[in-house]
């Protein structure tokens, strides 16, 4: 059992649930393999802690902000296993699927790589790469913005992290791996006997072989930099010198090739549906775009937005906040309970699943009225303070939070700018978004009609 510092304090008690509606034999993991997003959301009225079956497994989600926080910042107790295991085997021992003193190792020897001081830097291109890619949009054209904003951020991912070693070819070609690779990984981790991923079909060899290219390319950019040994201001070259502060070890080629490849999967996609999430909701809301484009206007002017400005970009930061909330890419999480140990009173069995989903979380009415709403002055002044502590969980908290959440929100808000300072997106009638809950919560496809606002 754990330690009384371990467990939440008792101060209130906590209401214990089990999800209704279980089947023989499959329990709930029908439901939440068929409409995950509305299962998930349904929970936290049945308690905060809610028991859910998958099969003869029990597993947990933890509803409330305080018992997820309880969850995510004693990774000794709650650890990365299940799904995670299964990603170890496909994405090396990295960053994101690593658990105990690797993890710990690891984080400490790649957290200076993404302190707030490198991001200026890191995110000096973003302006440049955004231009080129919307400077070849025409006025009434209609963009896929999902993948749209998947191309550009793939351009963006390389830059930050390779600088200018890389040719747009051999991005393009990278990009089209890691959707396969992507895809390959959330299938192998949530096929529950995996025999299908065995099979010689097309498919599979498609992964392989995408698999392989992938690892091939950042493999020739890590070793050309190695064979330079410049500091070329990156991620990778901040990466290739990080040392652990207390032993001065180093990671070896094959550990930063797995964190590269992790980047690129964890950093891409997510970033590129968020984008595609706000473009698409201010497109639906003008209201909120017309405010937007002020305030773009009146910070930037002319000229084209640069990280100085995003200080003055308030409410655009708060629509990104807003679309965040409504649509986390990381829709759902877990650990796993490393020793019997218990949640909000309630016993914990060791191996049991504990999950929490920013979801279901920022889809309860309890934690933010009107959940459904898109109301970014949620984040503005007085009202920002009503939030519950914890509440909003886009980028998980404790040992394994997003490494890059700054770099994101950077990212994020910068291209923001740079399109709505010259572009006004347009929902085309009768395109409805249904967001598809996979490795990511993806936007899908979602085209939109280009209005030129200012000629580039
Ligand atoms: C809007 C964009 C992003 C969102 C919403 C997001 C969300 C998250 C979340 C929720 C986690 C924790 C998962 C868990 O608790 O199991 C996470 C972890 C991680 N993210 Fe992000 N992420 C984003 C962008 C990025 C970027 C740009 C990078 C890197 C370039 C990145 C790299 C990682 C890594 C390496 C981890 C694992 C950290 C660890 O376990 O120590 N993410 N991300």
């Amino acid at each position: 059992m754990t330690t009384a510092k371990e467990s939440v304090k008792q101060e209130r008690s906590w209401s214990f649930g089990t999800a209704p509606g279980a089947v023989p034999l499959l329990g709930h993991a029908l439901a939440l393999w068929r409409r995950p997003l509305d299962f998930l959301a349904s929970l936290p009225a049945h308690g905060d802690l809610v028991e859910i079956r998958l099969g003869p497994s029990r597993a947990y989600l933890a509803c409330h902000p305080e018992l997820v926080h309880h969850v995510l910042v004693n990774p000794r107790v709650f650890d990365k296993g299940g799904v995670f295991d299964k990603a170890r085997q496909l994405l090396g021992n990295s960053l994101s699927v690593s658990r105990g003193d690797d993890h710990r190792f690891q984080r400490r020897v790649i957290q200076p790589a993404f302190h707030a001081t490198k991001i200026a830097d890191y995110t000096a291109a973003v302006g440049d790469d955004t231009r080129a890619a919307i400077d070849a949009w025409r006025p009434g054209q209609t963009q896929d913005i999902g993948e749209a904003m998947h191309a550009l951020l793939m351009r963006v991912a390389a830059r930050t992290l390779f600088s200018t070693s890389v040719d747009t070819a051999t991005i393009e070609e990278a990009r089209q791996c890691l959707l396969t690779v992507s895809e390959g990984i959330y299938k192998r981790t949530v096929a529950p006997l995996g025999l299908k991923e065995k099979l010689p079909t097309a498919e599979n060899r498609r992964y392989a072989w995408s698999n392989t290219r992938l690892r091939e390319i950042v493999e020739t950019m890590i070793s050309e930099r190695r064979r330079s040994d410049e500091d070329h201001g990156d991620l990778l070259s901040t990466l290739l010198r990080a040392e652990h502060p207390e032993s001065g070890q180093r990671l070896t080629d094959e550990e930063v090739l797995d964190q590269v490849v992790t980047f690129l999967v964890a950093g891409s996609e997510t970033t590129a549906s968020t984008l595609a999430f706000v473009f698409h909701l201010m497109g639906a809301h003008p209201e909120v775009e017309e405010r937007v484009h002020a305030e773009i206007d009146a910070a930037v002017g002319d000229r084209s937005p640069v990280f100085d400005d995003l200080p003055k970009l308030e409410y655009t930061r708060a629509v990104i906040t807003e679309a965040l909330r409504l649509y986390p890419p990381s829709w759902m999480s877990m650990r796993v309970a490393s020793a019997d140990t218990e949640l909000g009173g309630h016993p914990i069995p060791s191996g049991a699943m504990v999950v929490y989903s920013a979801w279901a979380m920022h889809h309860n009415p309890e934690l933010f009225p009107e959940p459904e709403k898109f109301d970014p002055g949620r984040w503005l002044d007085e009202r920002a303070k009503n939030v519950p502590r914890g509440a909003l969980l886009p980028f998980g908290a404790g040992s394994h939070k997003c490494i890059g959440d700054v770099l994101a929100l950077t990212e994020t808000a910068l291209i923001v700018a740079t399109i709505a300072s010259r572009w006004r997106l347009r929902p085309v009638p009768g395109s409805t978004l249904k967001p598809q809950p996979k490795a990511t919560l993806e936007a899908g496809t979602l085209p939109m009609r280009c209005e030129q606002r200012r000629p580039s």
